[in-house]
């Protein structure tokens, strides 16, 4: 009995330390204020992007929660208002898996705010099908549906600057390779079911890579974050056989939505790390990545290819 009490004190006090010390991560410590400042984060209807969202309201900014659903986005505006007491907070239509769409979405938000300071691209999916367009999911929307976005908001960023773009990408980036001759299939072999997924974050970073490189000069900075493991809405579509052994693991050792979010809200207010503009960011610090992610003429390439597949072409 007596063991027992000693072998789950000790067990649980190795867990908080676990906790607190690797998994919890580091908070934003930044108390700059979003006055006056206008925001656009993807997906904040729930998971990271929600909580991003209530921490721009919460430093005063105008926050456009741009979501694909109004029954699942108008409840996130009302908590955000609620909890940050800024009624700045407001939902626009963007449906990622349809290019048509994203250039809606824009015209709207060029139409109708004059300002535009932050854009956090931080919507994702790992589901399988295929968008509007043909593409895969994960490809249309995590890579190419925010690569058009970000496109068409560019002027509007460099007439605010300074301001700045936030994409999100993943640590599982490292198990893939971009294939330009088969964007669909790079990654592959072993971990076939993430492939898709692993590929588009690392094109996210390759993204914020050339992003970085053609802004030079103009206030306009580009950061690219993965934000650590959080226990978010992203594990919904597992089945329920693996949920049952996953949830109590994530619940346990994986972030909270806001701890999950504290690197998108540093590499989005944080000052002085302008110099890093392109890089990663993991932890509220910049880190370096695999030589395949910082490969500046691939970089280049999927620039080009993704202007083509986004209809953005002028030659
Ligand atoms: N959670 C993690 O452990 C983790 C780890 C590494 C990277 N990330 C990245 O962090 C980002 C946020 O993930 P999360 O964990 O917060 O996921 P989440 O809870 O599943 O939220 C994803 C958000 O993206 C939106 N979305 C999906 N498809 C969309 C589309 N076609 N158009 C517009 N919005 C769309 C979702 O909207 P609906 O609610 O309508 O589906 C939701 O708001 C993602 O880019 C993800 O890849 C997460
Ligand atoms: C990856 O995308 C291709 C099409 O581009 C699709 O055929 C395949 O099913 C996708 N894989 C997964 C696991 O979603
Ligand atoms: C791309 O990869 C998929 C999946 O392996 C395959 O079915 C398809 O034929 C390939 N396409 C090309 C053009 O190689
Ligand atoms: C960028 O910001 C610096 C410092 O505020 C300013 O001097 C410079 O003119 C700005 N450049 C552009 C292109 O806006």
């Amino acid at each position: 009995m007596v063991s027992w009490i000693i072998a789950s004190a000790i067990a649980t006090a190795l867990y908080i330390l676990i906790y607190y010390n690797f998994l919890k991560g580091v908070p934003c410590r930044s108390d700059t204020s979003l006055k006056g400042k206008t925001a656009i984060v993807t997906g904040a209807n729930t998971g990271l992007g929600k909580a991003t969202a209530l921490d721009l309201a919460r430093r005063g900014a105008r926050v456009i929660l741009a979501c694909r659903s109004k029954e699942r986005a108008e409840p996130a505006v009302f908590d955000i208002r609620k909890k940050s007491g800024n009624n700045q907070v407001i939902y626009m239509h963007l449906d990622l898996a349809s290019l048509k769409s994203v250039r809606a979405f824009a015209e709207t938000f060029l139409r109708s705010e004059p300002q535009l300071n932050l854009l956090i691209n931080n919507a994702g999916t790992g589901s399988s099908g295929q968008t509007v367009d043909g593409f895969n999911m994960a490809w249309g929307v995590n890579h190419l549906g925010h690569f058009l976005l970000t496109n068409l908001l560019l002027e509007r960023l460099k007439q605010c600057a300074p301001s700045r773009i936030v994409v999100l990408s993943s640590l599982t980036y490292c198990i893939s390779r971009i294939d330009f001759s088969n964007l669909s299939i790079a990654g592959g072999g072993f971990f076939r079911e993430l492939s898709n997924y692993s590929l588009s974050k690392l094109c996210n970073i390759l993204f914020a890579r050339e992003l970085a490189n053609r802004l030079e000069g103009t206030n306009v900075t580009s950061y690219v974050v993965h934000p650590g493991f959080a226990f978010t809405d992203a594990f919904r579509d597992f089945r329920l056989l693996i949920k049952l052994v996953f949830v109590p693991v994530a619940f346990l050792f994986f972030r909270t939505p806001m701890d999950g979010a504290q690197t998108t809200i540093y590499c989005a207010v944080q000052e002085g790390i302008e110099k890093f503009s392109g890089r990663y960011f993991a932890d509220c610090k910049v880190r370096k990545v695999f030589p395949h992610a910082r490969d500046d003429a691939v970089a280049r390439k999927l620039w080009e290819v993704s202007e083509r597949m986004a209809g953005l072409c002028r030659h």
